[in-house]
């Protein structure tokens, strides 16, 4: 006959085995070892069938103590090993994500990024100038035609100012445009004044390259049409939007001559000793508004033509346009 058991020392293992696997539970790392701990405790062969299984020597009344307790055990077991199974998922998900998370103020990796060519952040400063007194940005296309870049502006065929922009021709009377004046044409005809308006973009002209001079470069026109617009008006633009660029540069108004505007005058900024021409200018011809149906007699302005180049090299110091068109690296990273 095998040997008595009490029912005292099967409480106890009960006590016991609740005890331990209460711990074992909390203590389980990750769902596999949770789920092994489960067949441990509450499988076919697990601790608790054990404990039910030496039952069979008790006296008959002493069964269902034991059979109950054994019940309330498997329960509070299986509620522990299901409060577990949710802490393990979440703490998994919990670190997934922080695994996953960007942090995008870390430093970074230390790849060479591109940025933006001095000629275009040069540009978008001019721009943003004139956005600030109030102009709307304008652009045009480079293909021109005769009329737009020549004609509008008061330069017939035969003018001699078509030498001094002389610029690459392509069939149907279509060509380069050799500034961005036809801008202000297309806008005039488009919307009448009262207009400002501002306009970057590239030109060409059939030039020689050298340090100062590229048959490609960008200008930005400004042009601006009222009633009661005069030359101070014209001159008080441009020192303002000369001094919020250049600071304290010396500047100059010279006289000069443009078809499509009268008075004109030529800008110069003092740069390394020398005056440099910046910029062209002038009151818009009355003959120009005239061809697009505009009274002159009511509605005046005036219109500048800026060189982008000129103006990133002095703000710079850069001494040769060239450097500017030859993308290379070692120069372009200084800015
Ligand atoms: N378009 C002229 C040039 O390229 C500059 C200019 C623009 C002059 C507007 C007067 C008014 O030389």
């Amino acid at each position: 006959m095998s040997q008595k058991i009490s029912i005292v020392q099967l409480i106890e293992d009960l006590e016991r085995l609740e005890g331990e696997a209460a711990s074992d539970i909390t203590n389980a790392s990750d769902k596999k070892s949770l789920e092994n701990l489960r067949v441990q405790l509450l499988g076919k062969k697990g601790r608790l069938s054990q404990v039910l299984g030496s039952m069979k020597n008790l006296e008959n009344e002493e069964r269902p103590i034991i059979g109950q307790r054994a019940n309330l055990l498997k329960n509070s077991l299986q509620e522990l090993l299901a409060e577990r199974l949710q802490v393990l998922k979440s703490k998994a998900l919990e670190e997934l994500i922080a695994s996953e998370k960007i942090d995008v103020t870390a430093p970074s990796s230390g790849k060479l990024f591109g940025h933006r060519h001095p000629l275009i952040t040069t540009t978008e400063q001019i721009v943003d100038l004139f956005c600030g007194l109030g102009y709307e940005v304008k652009e045009g296309p480079e293909i021109e035609s005769d009329y737009y870049n020549f004609a509008a502006l008061n330069i017939p065929e035969d003018h001699p100012a078509r030498d001094m922009q002389d610029t690459f021709y392509l069939n149907n009377n279509l060509l380069l445009r050799t500034h961005t004046s036809p801008v202000q044409i297309r806008c005039l005809e488009k919307n009448p004044p009262p207009i400002r308006i501002v306009a970057p973009g590239r030109v060409y002209r059939r030039d020689a390259i050298d340090a100062t001079h590229s048959p490609v470069f960008h200008q930005v026109e400004v042009l601006a049409i009222d009633e009661g617009l005069d030359f101070s008006h014209l001159r008080g633009t441009v020192l303002a939007f000369l001094k919020s660029f250049f600071g304290d540069l010396p500047v100059r108004f010279r006289a000069s001559y443009f078809p499509f505007t009268e008075p004109s005058a030529e800008v110069d900024v003092q740069w390394r000793g020398k005056w440099l021409e910046v910029m062209g200018c002038g009151m818009v011809d009355p003959s120009v508004l005239n061809g697009l149906g505009i009274d002159p007699e009511r509605w005046s302005g005036f219109a500048a033509g800026l060189g982008v180049e000129r103006f990133c090299m002095v703000r710079h110091g850069i001494d040769d346009i060239r450097r500017l068109y030859t993308s290379d690296l070692r120069f372009l990273e200084q800015f």
